[in-house]
């Protein structure tokens, strides 16, 4: 039996924040309180002055992804382990088919690839294409492999990009069985057109990434997918939210009683669209992701996001290529791979600019780093919640530890740090994940294949709930 006493801390969930001790026994929590007693043989950790909160869950990562001709230098173990590096326990990657690949083809060639993750992991899988085999392989998923969210790509035109055709059949299927759709809200025929009409400006440098892809690009595709969700009375969840103009169309439709869930990467609401205009090519390529880096003013449109409920998880959309890579590129912005990193540094970033600011207290900073996404993805209180039976997934937080964050001391595979040079406040100091120490005062223990596949169970409650509020505003039949 491995037993793990973690003594002396305060430990935060998103309800409150107490002292006490937590007990772990072969990977679940097992007693959390005051003067617990470590049984013969267990290890402890003194948290005197520390926080013990869940393990970050990142719900938005892709490790070894092939993408725009390359593949992600992170893999799963490399990712994984860099992940538990900053405090984190689980991601949720995903599974991208090729248009008309199978569904099924691609899911076990994803989970083969996921075997050697040193974290726990799961998958939301991307619907870019439709047919009624894709609609079957859906409930499959669902029923038969504890996925339960699609994504929807409404960009990269001629690559993986869905139409509004797939987009409703899927959002339907979706609802029919219980499961969260969730898109990358972008009107990718704008960005085609923009692509081309930059370059026709003579705009071939990374400067054109952030122009051909404005924030109103972002909120038509956002304001477009809410408003089929709503129609389709179906919760809707939407990725990497990264300007005011997107925040805001789902603060509105919340506000009218719509399920509509915002996600923010950490690499959003510190960094500004300044980025793209650095004079060396290998730095302004570095930061190509979409959405791109906005400019300054909407980093706070998002905290108050967060701040206010109307957001609801962070993320980092960890996707790392090399400089090299990112050189395919060099004469055309629109071939630099899309792709950022982060999967380490979010928390610590995080809970500088949001706890040590005053914009979050611990607990909220608890509720948008690991529990909401628990909640929202149904793990919880499984992951997201330092309580009794839930997994032995935590960190325990130093808040007057320091750290400079660089490329040169990174456990992730990228060249680069999109935080280069930040001093944060607040870092890990122990990372456990299924009651295990695999971090340890910078001393990473990270275990290849230890991870496991974590099934996440269809939903009941909410999308009853939501039926039934379709069923309620259907039409009366007129009679004549
Ligand atoms: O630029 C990005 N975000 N690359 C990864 C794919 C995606 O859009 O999430
Ligand atoms: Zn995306
Ligand atoms: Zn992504």
């Amino acid at each position: 039996m491995t037993s793990l006493l973690i003594r002396g801390g305060t430990v935060v969930n998103a309800d409150r924040a107490f002292v006490a001790d937590v007990l772990t026994q072969d990977g679940k929590i097992v007693a959390v309180g005051e003067n617990l007693t470590a049984p013969p043989g267990a290890t402890v950790v003194d948290a005197g002055g520390q926080y013990v909160m869940p393990g970050g869950i990142d719900p938005h990562t892709h490790m070894q992804l092939p993408f725009m001709g390359t593949t992600t230098m992170d893999d799963f173990f490399t990712g994984t382990a860099a992940g538990m590096a900053g405090g984190n326990t689980t991601i949720i990657d995903f599974v991208i088919p090729n248009p008309q690949q199978p569904l099924m083809e691609a899911y076990t060639t994803w989970r083969e690839w996921a075997e050697k993750s040193a974290s726990d992991y799961s998958f939301h899988v991307a619907i870019t294409w439709w047919d009624e085999t894709v609609k079957r392989d859906m409930g499959t998923l669902v029923q038969q492999e504890g996925v339960n969210s699609f994504k929807h790509f409404m960009a990269y035109k001629n690559a993986i990009m869905c139409d509004d055709e797939t987009l409703v059949n899927s959002f339907k299927r979706a609802l029919e069985l219980g499961a969260m759709p969730t898109v990358h809200a972008e009107n990718g025929e704008l960005v085609y057109l923009l692509q081309a009409e930059v370059a026709k400006m003579g705009i071939s440098g990374p400067e054109g990434h952030p122009l051909s892809r404005p924030p109103m690009v972002e909120a038509e595709a956002a304001n477009r997918a809410i408003a089929i969700a709503d129609v389709l009375n179906v919760p809707i969840y939407v990725v990497h939210v990264s300007c005011m103009e997107a925040a805001d169309a789902i603060a509105r439709a919340r506000a009218r009683g719509q399920r509509v869930y915002g996600e923010v990467l950490a690499g959003h609401l510190v960094l500004d669209d300044s980025v793209y205009r650095h004079p060396d090519f290998a730095t302004a390529a570095a930061h190509v992701m979409s959405p791109p880096f906005r400019p300054v003013g909407h980093q706070e449109a998002l905290w108050r996001g967060l701040q206010s409920g109307n957001l609801h998880t962070t993320a980092t959309d960890h996707c790392t290529f090399c400089a090299a890579q990112k050189a395919a590129g060099k004469d055309n912005f629109a071939k630099i791979p899309n792709g950022t990193g982060g999967v380490e540094e979010r928390l610590a970033v995080i809970w500088d600019a949001g706890v040590n600011t005053g914009r979050l207290t611990p607990s909220e900073f608890v509720a948008i780093t690991s529990a909401n996404t628990a909640k929202l993805f149904n793990i919880y209180p499984q992951k997201g919640s330092v309580s009794v039976g839930a997994d032995a997934d935590l960190v325990v937080w130093d808040p007057a530890g320091t750290k400079t964050l660089s490329a040169k001391t990174q456990h992730s595979k990228g060249d680069f740090n999109i935080f280069e040079g930040r001093t944060v406040k607040g870092i890990p100091s122990h990372t456990i994940s299924q009651g295990e120490l695999v971090f340890v005062q910078g001393d990473l223990r990270a275990v290849r294949g230890k991870g496991r596949y974590i099934k996440r169970p269809a939903f009941s409650s909410n999308f009853t709930a939501a039926a039934l509020r379709a069923e309620a505003l259907k039409p009366t039949a007129v009679k004549r």
